[in-house]
């Protein structure tokens, strides 16, 4: 019998664990000619941002033994733009859409979140996720390091809209923990994570760095044990759900995720491969839990609960 895959993200509901990761397939538009989107649980859009950005000079990504590291820079054409000219299409596609934000400021976050609200009417977004840890423009893990700043920005959002609310935590931290908690209590209702790791590009010979702001994010197979523990550790701490993402590239690694704690999966770098990457991954998942007898794939999360780390 084929498994009961619906997923509840809070009041986000999802007919299966399965999203894009924000900024590898665009805003799915890009990605609809090559994969049915619509069976996916969501597509997560590129971060968007007030002002219109061009992100950093080339080069920008750089494959690696187990992954590959990029240093975008949020490249958008700001969020005047997105409404007009990009998410009408979205919208008309068809397949659910959680919009990506991302600000400089507490008030830049409202902001953007306020404006999703106001075309909630005619142009529904099924959620906002908050990038609240992008490694690649300047302060961009501002928001991410300090549970302090994390909160002013999570109960901003919460204050400025009622659609569901995701927070995208940074692993570049000792421990990831406070910083969830401290979503959790200003009212997020999930936390996502992880965003890239902060990595690094030589070319010995010329002596310089690959990219021009030296530190880019790390992604792919690579970190797919340190996401893993991350996820662990942070479902462990919280009692909204966290959405897991680091290296899935297959059926196998979503079903770990969740089984160390994680409620949905995003797939990102593995899209880089194979676009239908998200959906193949979907048809594995439901294979695999039939062939475990698992009815719904809500029984795997967070089976390693029990073994859960003692709160600090
Ligand atoms: C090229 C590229 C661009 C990205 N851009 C964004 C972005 O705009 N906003 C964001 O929240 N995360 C962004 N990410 C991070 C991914 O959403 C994801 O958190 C990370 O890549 C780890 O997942 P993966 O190993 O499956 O790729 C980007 C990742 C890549 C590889």
């Amino acid at each position: 019998m084929r498994p009961r895959m619906e997923v509840a993200l809070g009041p986000l509901r999802l007919r299966n664990p399965v999203m894009t990761a924000s900024g590898t397939c665009g805003s799915g538009l890009e990605l609809a000619p090559f994969a049915d989107l619509s069976r996916l649980g969501a597509v997560v859009g590129k971060t968007v941002t007030r002002e219109p950005r061009i992100g950093n000079p080339p080069p920008r990504t750089f494959e690696t033994a187990a992954g590959m590291l990029n240093s975008i820079g949020l490249q958008n054409p700001g969020i005047d733009r997105f409404l007009s000219g990009v998410l009408p299409e979205v919208v008309a596609s068809g397949y659910p859409f959680v919009a990506n934000i991302a600000g400089e400021s507490v008030e830049d976050f409202a902001a953007l979140a306020a404006r999703f609200e106001a075309v909630r009417g005619t142009l529904p977004v099924a959620g906002i996720e908050a990038n609240l840890s992008c490694p690649n423009v300047a302060g961009g893990l501002d928001f991410s390091v300090d549970p302090r700043r994390a909160a002013e920005v999570v109960g901003a959002l919460r204050r400025a809209t009622t659609l569901p609310l995701l927070a995208k935590l940074s692993p570049n931290v000792t421990d990831v923990r406070p910083l969830a908690r401290a979503c959790e209590e200003a009212g997020a209702d999930a936390v996502t994570l992880v965003n890239t790791y902060l990595g690094a590009a030589v070319d010995w010979r010329r002596r310089k760095p690959v990219f021009g702001r030296v530190m880019a994010g790390l992604s792919g197979p690579a970190i797919k044990p340190l996401a893993l523990f991350q996820v662990w550790r942070a479902s462990s701490a919280v009692r909204i759900p966290v959405v897991g993402i680091g290296g899935i590239m297959d059926a196998g690694d979503a079903l770990e995720f969740l089984c160390a704690g994680a409620r949905a999966v995003q797939v990102g770098t593995a899209l880089f491969r194979t676009p239908t990457a998200a959906n193949d991954l979907l048809d594995g998942m439901e294979r695999l839990l039939e062939e475990e007898g698992i009815a719904d794939v809500n029984d795997l999360v967070g089976t390693l609960r029990p073994r859960a780390e003692p709160a600090p």
